[in-house]
């Protein structure tokens, strides 16, 4: 969908911001792109809306050579968004939206409905329609700027730093607006970023930029994480990647273990009685829809009178659960780690218990799943060592 071709930006005091680069941005993803400050990211987003002219190569979009394009004409086409959302000031919230399908001529009555339709799509409540840019808080904004790229329905969605402005709370839930949004719509989407964990949350695919406009890698999240191509990728993705790399893997493989959970109208006898047989220092005792209800120690079940329910016993509490069927080995992984008994609870759609994970039925399900993706990878399959990333002078 859009394509660069051996573009190079030198800007007249001979700084060359972006250096013969090639690069593909198939139709209906997101792109980021993504690197340290100064490598020509937001040079390579506005050469695509011809807001910076390349000095050599062409960006084909749709099949067609941008400059060949009215620039006006290319923009409307082009949703644009950029880090302090450039909004007018003197524009309530919904002329701020209503400014492009006001450009292309629609009458304020359409153009407002068209508003506040998008003010929906963005999470922002009606009321805030009639309100200034200054009375909105910095994610309010950034929904503003996000509705007003979207006005007139442009395939393209250009994005520079859209949430580097907002705290990291507020960020993760525009960001994850982002995704649900683009679920529904599809747009081409070139997002540029510093931030190396938004690169990979929110991008179908990552470019990794080099100082000096260069490229050094282009790749799913997944294989950038697992392969990083050089050591100066391998530094810019962090320490972490590991676990990073968890969240692309389903817990749906994971093997739960059903024998530990115990309905709470059993006795404390038969609760000690089947810990002792699975060999197992906890059970989850289970309300009676089957949902967890807490976890019980078998030394405190020994402690109590035989005939006593399970419900009456001292337990830990349940803590994080996760849905094996829609969550990923590192959510799974996330609430073995928080619970106090080692040990975190798998439950169906109805929030009823599944079984148990343990440490070592994690191990095994991460061990699997890191095998079946390098197989995938060919990296394994084709019979190269698994040895370390290879390293390039930087
Ligand atoms: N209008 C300009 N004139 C001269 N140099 C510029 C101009 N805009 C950006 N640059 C330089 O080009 C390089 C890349 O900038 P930019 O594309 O903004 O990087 P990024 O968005 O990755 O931070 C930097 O060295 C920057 O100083
Ligand atoms: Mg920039």
């Amino acid at each position: 969908m859009i394509t660069f071709e051996r573009v190079t930006k030198r800007y007249p005091d001979g700084t060359v911001a972006v250096d013969d680069l090639d690069l593909e941005v198939p139709a209906g993803k997101i792109m980021v792109l993504v690197g340290p400050s100064g490598c020509g990211k937001t040079t390579s987003l506005r050469m695509i809306n011809r807001l910076v002219e390349p000095t050599s190569g062409r960006i084909v979009l749709d099949g067609r050579d941008v400059a060949d394009a009215d620039p006006a004409e290319l923009r409307r086409g082009i949703g644009y968004v950029i880090q302090q959302t450039g909004l007018f000031p003197h524009r309530t919230v919904e002329d701020n939206i209503a400014t492009v399908p006001l450009l292309n001529g629609w009458d304020k009555r359409r153009a407002r409905s068209r508003a506040r339709e998008l003010m929906e799509l963005v999470g922002l409540a009606p009321e805030l329609a009639r309100r200034y840019p200054y009375q909105l808080s910095g994610g309010q904004q950034q929904r503003v700027g996000v509705a007003r790229a979207l006005a007139a329905d442009p395939p393209v969605l250009l994005m520079d730093e859209p949430f580097s402005a907002v705290d990291p709370i507020v960020r993760a839930s525009l960001q994850d607006e982002l995704i649900r949004l683009q679920a529904e719509l599809r747009k081409t989407v070139v997002l540029v970023t510093h931030d190396v964990e938004e690169a990979i949350k929110v991008g179908d695919l990552v470019a990794v930029y080099r100082p000096g406009g260069h490229l050094a890698q282009v790749d799913s999240p997944e294989r950038l994480l697992a392969n990083p191509l050089d050591s100066y990728v391998q530094d810019f993705i962090g320490f972490d990647r590991g676990i990073r790399r968890l969240s692309f893997f389903t817990a749906a493989g994971l093997e739960l273990d059903p024998d530990v959970l115990m309905p709470m109208d059993a006795s404390a006898a038969e609760g000690v009685a089947t810990a002792k047989r699975l060999g197992q220092p906890w059970l989850l005792v289970v309300d009676t829809d089957g949902r967890p209800f807490g976890w019980s120690a078998v030394g405190d079940l020994e402690a109590l009178p035989e005939t006593a329910l399970l419900a009456s016993a001292a337990m830990a509490p349940v803590g994080h659960t996760f849905r094996p069927e829609t969550d990923s080995l590192r959510a799974a992984l996330d609430a073995t780690v928080l619970s106090r008994t080692e040990r975190a609870v798998g439950v169906d759609a109805n929030g009823r218990a599944i079984g148990v994970t343990t440490y070592e039925r994690l191990r095994d399900a991460i061990r699997a799943a890191e095998e079946a993706a390098d197989e995938a990878d060919g990296a394994v399959g084709a019979g190269m060592p698994a040895g370390p990333p290879h390293e390039e002078p930087r």
